[in-house]
């Protein structure tokens, strides 16, 4: 306590899929484990800094010397990002649902045929935080991708205010496996970081995290 590269600052960090419910017990969600994201909270603990980890639901234990808020729909998950700041670094890793739905207060019957959905847009999280009057000194997004992986995450940090992106390619069995492969996409451009365990891709972007502060 006291001495690590983070200490001082308050590091948030988003993780998990959101849901957002269509009537009593049905939901439309997005594919996340929320292991990287839950692994970067421990890495920015270890290295000493306050962490506030805003989780949607996922069946992963709170790592330790993490502050865990457990959220559901992105509306709440905005509402808890917005209550957690000021921060110094803020690292959006949760698989936001683009749309919500308004839900049914009964289940809806089967019998009936299938519902004619009305999707409405959900807040953009990121982008938020990147017009926000306190935003984050450091505001990193990440990016899955199937194809043109670097391209697609340069344009994504542009129009989405970002300072970095960590951009994966989710084509291969990266959605709840162990493992991750990722470019660091900054204002330098791209650096291509070899496949590792979630772990240690965390590990290497709390280092670079803390050089940026240092
Ligand atoms: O636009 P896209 O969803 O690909 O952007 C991914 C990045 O934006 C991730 O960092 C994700 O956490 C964040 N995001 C967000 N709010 C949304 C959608 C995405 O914060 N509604």
């Amino acid at each position: 306590v006291g001495s690590g590269r983070l200490t001082g600052r308050h590091v948030l960090v988003t993780a998990g899929p959101t849901e957002e419910p269509i009537d009593p017990v049905r939901v439309i969600a997005n594919r996340s484990s929320g292991k990287q994201g839950f692994a970067i909270a421990e890495a920015a603990a270890m290295a000493g800094a306050r962490v506030t980890l805003i989780a949607g639901p996922v069946s992963l234990p709170t790592p330790a010397g993490v502050a865990r808020i457990d959220v559901g729909t992105a509306d709440q998950m905005l509402a808890a990002v917005e209550a957690a700041l000021p921060a110094d670094v803020a690292i959006l890793v949760a698989a936001v649902a683009d749309w919500k739905v308004k839900p049914s207060s009964i289940k809806l019957k089967k019998s009936d045929g299938p519902p004619a959905l009305q999707f409405a847009p959900n807040p953009d999280i990121l982008a938020t935080l990147a017009n926000h009057p306190d935003r984050p000194t450091l505001l990193i997004g990440f990016a899955a991708e199937t194809n043109d992986v670097v391209a697609n995450a340069t344009t994504k940090r542009k129009t989405k205010g970002a300072d970095w992106i960590v951009a994966n390619d989710v084509s291969g069995d990266v959605m709840g496996g162990a493992r991750n492969q990722v470019h660091l996409i900054t204002d330098d451009g791209s650096d291509n970081w070899p496949e590792a365990s979630k772990a240690d891709v965390a590990g290497r972007l709390i280092d670079r995290i803390s050089q940026e502060f240092a």
